[in-house]
């Protein structure tokens, strides 16, 4: 009696604990929008609508573009009337995003994305905005009818008379849907951005890059991250911050997956800034730089001889980017927890069209901004992951890429300061030469090909751990690491390093005095110090480049999926 009352009980419990199977991942393709954005393909309705989105991670809110809105031009427009299954909510949610704004009213909707095999994801009951106006420099035009919004709004949000909630969004949906699911969990494979810093509120495109509307731009690797795309026991997660009170946005749009990250290093030729303290970040795809306060983005460009600043920018009114010579060395490397993800000119530096380069590092011109943003380029050069859990602190990891980090290391060695000038046939010769010598003859070409392609997106990151691959080699941010004094500010220790190699640049004289021998290599080689002329020290001679710095051009890859595709 009492023993199978209590073996029901537990087969009870062992069926309802069972009940809930991980979600098998969808790959959810994301195509570039004639005006430089990545987009996906989204139905709405019970009678669909298709329309392209773009995503933000700044935002928690679907937002769709409607009929009323006379401003959102070349895109196609949600109708309501036309859905049997909108229900109308009360509430005119006004939302400003990047150097945009728009407002609208609120209903209920069913929506679906579109996978790359051509079944879908419902997500029903979604409360979307839907967008009546906007102003410019907003998304709605050229394609993109709306915003996948991919934020949490755990932190409840105010907007004009609308309270948003948790589960006004994907997420706390999906746990309504699937209540013994713990874990909304995705990951995001991207390909650099086409987008240059421009003088207009529109997007400017790099010479080139209109062919490549269309263009697989990466993979939104939905429900699971796609464990062959990174390695999974490199990920560094990172506790998306809770309640930040100061940023670059007002209070309604705060990035609820904003993380505190570790610091970063700058090389440019052979002088090295760095802000060793905790810097707060949002990591989002909507953008596609690297944007930071003014005072630090300023700190890398003053140290580019021949830079020069301007009202060029990807967020215009909002931040500036730096005119720089094309042959501009330049290695941008974050730290996360215990590994460095570096970046260098061949995304960081781009072609105007004109003969003259510009720097993808913007500066917020207000100055009371001390939040940064990495959007899709800095995401193009590694793996991220973003996981919401039904209860708890979401958290965003980041990874190195699988498939190109062996091959990249070593392209990099070879080819890393070579490639980006260089036209790519000339590459492809560098890598046969390589190649040959490594006795892979027998597969040569097809991995040439494949290298050649890895090498657009991925060679120039080196993310490694600290001290694993080098144990001698000291991390410059743990404690005691050779500085001598803390740092002169407070808020942004700003701290010269030099490197005195083992063939100095002649202008170095200065670096020569201070600094002792070190052997090769950045940054493990380096010797810190502290300057009080900044200027002096990092404006000294920038050695000389080999040519490169172009950014490769992307494969106008013309993927499956297609707007007239989608049914
Ligand atoms: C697409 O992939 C999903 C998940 O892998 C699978 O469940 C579905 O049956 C596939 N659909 C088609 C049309 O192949
Ligand atoms: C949208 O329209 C409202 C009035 O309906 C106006 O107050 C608001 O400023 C407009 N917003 C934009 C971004 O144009
Ligand atoms: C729809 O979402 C709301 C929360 O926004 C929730 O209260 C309601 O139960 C949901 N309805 C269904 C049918 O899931
Ligand atoms: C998912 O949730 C479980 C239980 O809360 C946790 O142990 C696990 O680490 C989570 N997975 C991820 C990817 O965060
Ligand atoms: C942007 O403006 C600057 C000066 O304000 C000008 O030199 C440059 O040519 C302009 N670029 C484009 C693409 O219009
Ligand atoms: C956010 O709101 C708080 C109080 O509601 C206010 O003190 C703070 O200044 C606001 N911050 C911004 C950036 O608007
Ligand atoms: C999506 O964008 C492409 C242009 O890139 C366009 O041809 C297609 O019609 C759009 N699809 C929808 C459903 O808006």
């Amino acid at each position: 009696m009492f023993s199978s009352k209590t073996s029901l009980l537990l087969s009870l419990c062992a069926s309802y604990a069972a009940a809930f199977t991980p979600p098998a991942r969808l790959d959810i393709p994301l195509l570039l929008s004639p005006g430089g954005r990545p987009m996906m393909g989204v139905g709405m309705s019970t009678q669909t609508q298709n329309f392209n989105f773009t995503l933000t991670t700044s935002l928690g809110y679907t937002v769709v573009a409607g009929k009323g809105c006379q401003e959102c031009s070349n895109t196609n427009l949600y109708d309501l009337s036309l859905s049997p299954s909108a229900k109308s909510l009360s509430g005119k949610p006004a939302v400003s995003l990047g150097d945009g704004g728009f407002q609208g009213s609120l209903i209920k909707e069913n929506c679906k994305l579109y996978t790359s095999n051509g079944s879908s994801w419902p997500y029903p009951n979604q409360t979307i905005i839907v967008a009546d106006n906007q102003s410019q420099g907003s998304p709605f035009t050229q394609s993109i009818s709306g915003l996948l919004g991919l934020g949490t709004l755990k932190n409840p949000t105010d907007s004009a008379g609308f309270s948003a909630s948790f589960d006004d969004g994907l997420y706390g949906q999906y746990y309504i849907r699937n209540p013994d699911a713990s874990n909304f969990t995705f990951g995001l494979d991207l390909k650099p951005s086409p987008v240059i810093p421009g003088n207009g509120s529109d997007l400017t495109l790099g010479p080139n890059a209109k062919s490549l509307a269309d263009g697989n731009v990466g993979t939104l690797h939905w429900l699971q991250p796609d464990q062959s795309a990174y390695q999974a026991d490199k990920v560094q997660w990172k506790s998306v911050q809770t309640s930040i009170t100061s940023g670059y946005l007002a209070n309604n749009t705060q990035p609820d997956l904003t993380v505190q990250l570790d610091g970063w290093a700058a090389k440019i030729g052979s002088n090295n800034v760095a802000v060793t303290d905790p810097i707060l970040v949002n990591v989002d795809p909507y953008y596609p730089g690297i944007y930071m306060p003014m005072s630090e983005a300023r700190l890398i460009h003053d140290a580019i001889s021949g830079s020069q600043q301007t009202q060029q920018s990807t967020i215009p009114g909002q931040t500036n980017s730096w005119i720089v010579p094309c042959d501009t060395q330049l290695q941008f490397t974050v730290v996360i927890s215990q590994q460095r993800f570096t970046v260098d000119q061949s995304v960081l530096i781009v072609h105007q069209g004109d003969g003259t380069c510009l720097s993808i590092i913007e500066g917020f011109t207000d100055s009371s901004v001390t939040q940064y943003i990495f959007g899709q380029n800095f995401i193009s050069q590694l793996y991220v992951i973003f996981n919401i859990p039904k209860s708890g602190i979401s958290s965003v990891g980041f990874a190195p890429r699988t498939v190109s980090s062996t091959a990249s290391r070593d392209i990099g060695a070879i080819v890393g300061g070579t490639v980006g000038g260089v036209a790519g046939v000339v590459a492809l010769g560098l890598l046969a030469f390589y190649l040959i010598r490594r006795r892979q003859d027998n597969t040569f070409f097809k991995r040439a090909a494949e290298i050649e392609e890895e090498h657009k997106v991925a060679s120039t990151v080196e993310p490694y751990t600290f001290g694993a691959a080098s144990p001698s080699l000291p991390n410059p941010y743990a404690a005691g690491a050779g500085y001598a004094s803390p740092p002169a500010s407070a808020h942004a220790p700003l701290l010269g390093m030099h490197d005195a190699g083992a063939a100095p640049p002649p202008t170095y004289e200065e670096a020569s005095e201070s600094g002792l021998p070190s052997p090769r290599g950045y940054p493990r080689d380096a010797k810190m110090g502290y300057y009080t002329d900044r200027r002096e020290t990092m404006m000294s001679g920038v050695a000389g480049g080999s040519g490169s710095g172009g950014s490769p051009p992307v494969s106008p890859d013309r993927s499956a999926f297609t707007g007239s595709s989608i049914v």
